[in-house]
Parts: structure tokens; C-alpha cells; sequence
């Protein structure tokens, strides 16, 4: 099979990593890629967002599947139009990509079909939205309605605060448009835990657990970031858990979007509050998370390909069953350009990575590379994600940090807590 994979991160770079592994993986592209993507297949000059120019390559090349790494394209209708050239795509199409593009349609398909979730409200008009804060009993989130990338949340301490940051959003000050309708909603006190289903419309085949470190510094402080590490499971996870996500919020969801007209094809992750051992839904993604994928990569066994061109042909029904997952830890620590999340240099050099490759059962994903005059360096703010599989997660963590320490870049750095909450419930059990 000729598969093309289209992004440029480190998400991508496990994806091409494991579909290049599959025995039927007779050609591998990736648009845009990345210098470490390089490494497993053959990278083309093309935007995910250039729909048109995707599917020419497609065309011209005979793809046979193509995988979507990130929500942009996805939101921008690069599935419909590969449907409408007659070829096979992993992720939805963008009616479906509304459970991320849009906070407040999956806001109000939570309300209409009963799915636990924070309670809110909808707005576009400033007034309306300062009157709502000030009746709220406590703290409330506020978000941009539209995609901002990761950036577009603001937990707010307090009302003025709340207000505050409504009156920037809907100014079109903090977001440009993405921010011209807001949602306000109830803030939730729990633990985070990521999940991941794959559905094709109809069947759902539960993946696996992650959770991401999504504050910049040790301790969870600092702003928040498109996430710092990850590790796989959740240690929050438990088949009884599991049972209550599948039930009370992924097959409802996949059930809603196919009767609403918009059947949800791809790979749904949820973002979970667990409060007092029951989940409620914090946002959807309509995608493999970054970082959360990398480790997730790690522990799959199986077939990438034939999973993904099974979800693509709504043939889910026929495979379930068969995907499964190392009982090992995987552990992920992000590298990320100093200033990142605010402003940082690029064009920074990174070397002596093929010295942490070499620790067993570790892989360094590249996200923000390029090869520059012979010279690795860095082109973005999260830029590496040192990946390392463990019989526990101590093991996994002193892996992946021997590989982070044999890193030598400058002008990176990292969190040295990834899996701390996992640590202290494996210290204490
Ligand atoms: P989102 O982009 O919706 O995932 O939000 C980013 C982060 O903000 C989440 O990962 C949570 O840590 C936090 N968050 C969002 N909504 C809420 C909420 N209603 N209550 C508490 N935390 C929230
Ligand atoms: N790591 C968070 C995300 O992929 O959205």
C-alpha cells in the first residue's frame, strides 16, 4: 500500500514510525514531515491546509490511504474533498471535526443527548456573558469557541478575571475570530486522563489511556502548553473506568453524531475530568493527541495501517478485538525551545541524539527539526519527545530522562516531573 501521512510533528513522527513498520507499507510520504520523519519515510513540500494540493499528490502518486495527523486540515474539509476523489482518508470529514472546531456544537450535542459534562452557556454578546458569569455559584472556564491552538482556555481564579477575559475574547483582541462566540462554563475539580476510541461511523474499538503534563513547569505551574509529556496508561485507568468512558460518553457521542448527520470517522479523544471516580467530558479532539500519541505508539501491537485503512473502509467491525497493548509504560518527555510557550529562537542546533536512540526500548520522535546545512536544528517550540517503554513507570521515566541527558541542546529544555502523579499512586501502592 502507498499511505501518505499529513503533518509535521512528533504525533506524526510515531504515526510514520509505526505505519512504516507495517508489512504493507510499500511507500510511506509525509506532508510536511520533519528531519526525524525523514528517517522513515519520504517527506513532500505541502501544507496539511492545502487541501487542493494534497489531494493532487494523492491523485498523482496512486494513495492508497491517507492518514491526518492534526484538527486544521481536518476542520478545513481535507477529508470530504479525499472522499470526493474516490480516496480512502483516516479522520473525519468536517461536519464531524465540529467536535473540535467548535466548543459550543459540542457543548450543545453533550446537552441534547445527556453526555456528562461541565455545565455552560453560549455566547456572543459581552453583556449577556458578564451577567451569566456574575450568577455562576463558583470559578468558570472560559474558551474560545473556535480552534486556538490549545491557547484559547482560560481558567479563571475569579469573576473580574472571567469577565476580564470575555471582554478580550469577544473583542476579537486575544483570538481574531476563533474567540467572537465564547463558552463559559462551570469549573470542574478532578484528576485529567485523556482516552482514545477509534470509530468508522458505527463500530467503536477502544484504544488505550494517556495523561499529559500540560503546564509548562515541574508541579503542573506555569501556563499551559500544547503538553510537556505524556505517559501511557493513565494510571487513573481501571477496566471499570474504562467501561463508564465507553458507556457514558464515547458510544453515546458516536451514536449522537451519527444521527445528527454527521457520522464520526477517525480516532476521538477524550479529554476527561475523573470527579470522584466518575468522568465527565472537558473537550473532544478529533485526533491522536501530541504528546499522547508517542507513548501510545510505543505500547500498540498491531498492525498501524491495517487498523487505521479498517477505520477508514468502516470495516472497525471486522478487526475488533485484535488490537492490543503492551502491559509495559510508556513515558514521553517533551524538549522544548527556552521561552516556549511565549516567544523563543529558532535555528538553535541539537546534537548527540543518535547516542539516546541507542538506550534500549527508547526512541527520540522529532517535532520541530530540520536538517540545516548538514546540522540539525530546531524550527519550532516543542521540538523533541524522548519516548521510552518500562516495567513500571519509574523505569520508564529513568529511561527516558537517560536519553533526554544524552541530549545535548542548549538552548532546550524540559520538565523533570513527567508522570509524577503515576509515580507517587506506584510509590504508594
Ligand atoms: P481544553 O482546551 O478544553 O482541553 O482545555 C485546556 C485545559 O484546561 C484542560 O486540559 C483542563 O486542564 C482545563 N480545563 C478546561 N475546561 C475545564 C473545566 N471546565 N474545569 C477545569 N479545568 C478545565
Ligand atoms: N496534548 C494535547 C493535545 O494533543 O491536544
Amino acid at each position: 500500500m502507498k499511505v501518505l501521512l499529513v503533518g509535521s510533528g512528533g504525533r506524526e513522527h510515531a504515526l510514520a514510525w509505526a505505519l512504516a513498520a507495517s508489512e504493507n507499507c510499500e511507500a510511506l510520504y509525509c506532508a510536511p514531515g520533519n528531519a526525524g520523519i525523514e528517517s522513515c519515510a519520504e517527506c513532500v513540500d505541502i501544507k496539511g491546509e492545502d487541501v487542493q494540493a494534497v489531494v493532487q499528490f494523492a491523485k498523482d502518486k496512486d494513495i492508497d490511504l491517507v492518514v491526518v495527523g492534526p484538527e486544521a486540515p481536518l476542520v478545513a474539509g481535507l477529508a470530504d474533498a479525499l472522499i470526493e476523489a474516490g480516496i480512502d482518508v483516516f479522520g473525519p470529514k468536517a461536519d464531524a471535526a465540529r467536535l473540535e472546531g467548535s466548543k459550543g456544537f459540542m457543548k450543545d450535542l453533550c446537552a441534547k443527548y445527556a453526555i456528562p459534562t461541565a455545565a455552560y452557556g453560549r455566547f456572543s454578546d459581552f453583556e449577556q456573558a458578564k451577567a451569566f458569569i456574575e450568577k455562576q455559584p463558583g470559578n468558570v472556564v472560559v474558551k474560545a469557541d473556535g480552534l486556538a491552538a490549545g491557547k484559547g482556555v482560560i481558567i479563571c481564579q475569579n469573576k473580574q478575571e472571567a469577565i476580564d477575559a470575555a471582554e478580550e475574547m469577544l473583542s476579537g483582541e486575544a483570538f481574531g475570530d476563533a474567540g467572537s462566540e465564547i463558552v463559559i462554563e462551570e469549573f470542574m475539580d478532578g484528576e485529567e486522563l485523556s482516552y482514545f476510541a477509534l470509530a468508522d461511523g458505527k463500530t467503536i474499538l477502544p484504544l488505550t489511556s494517556a495523561q499529559d503534563h500540560k503546564r509548562v513547569f515541574d508541579g503542573d505551574e506555569g501556563p499551559n502548553t500544547g503538553g510537556m509529556g505524556a505517559y501511557s496508561p493513565a494510571h487513573l485507568i481501571t477496566a471499570e473506568l474504562e467501561e463508564k468512558i465507553i458507556h457514558k460518553i464515547i458510544r453515546p457521542t458516536i451514536e449522537a453524531m451519527a444521527a445528527e448527520g454527521c457520522p464520526f470517522t477517525g480516532v476521538l479523544y477524550a479529554g476527561l475530568m475523573i470527579v470522584n471516580g466518575e468522568p465527565k467530558l472537558i473537550e473532544y479532539n478529533v485526533r491522536f493527541g501530541d504528546p499522547e500519541c508517542q507513548p501510545m505508539m510505543m505500547r500498540l501491537q498491531g498492525d498501524l495501517l491495517e487498523i487505521l485503512q479498517a477505520g477508514a473502509q468502516g470495516r472497525l467491525n471486522e478487526i475488533l478485538g485484535t488490537v492490543t497493548w503492551s502491559d509495559k509504560t510508556a513515558l514521553c518527555v517533551v524538549m522544548a525551545a527556552k521561552g516556549y510557550p511565549g516567544s523563543y529562537p529558532k535555528g538553535t542546533p541539537i546534537s548527540n541524539i543518535e547516542d539516546a536512540n541507542e538506550v534500549k526500548d527508547l526512541t527520540v520522535f522529532h517535532a520541530g527539526t530540520a536538517l540545516k546545512d548538514g546540522q540539525l536544528v530546531s524550527t519550532g517550540g516543542r521540538v523533541l519527545g524522548v519516548t521510552a517503554l518500562g516495567d513500571t513507570i519509574a523505569d520508564a521515566q529513568r529511561r527516558a530522562y537517560m536519553g533526554v541527558d544524552k541530549i545535548e541542546w542548549p538552548d532546550g529544555f524540559c520538565r523533570r516531573d513527567i508522570g509524577w502523579r503515576a509515580l507517587a499512586a506506584e510509590k504508594a501502592a
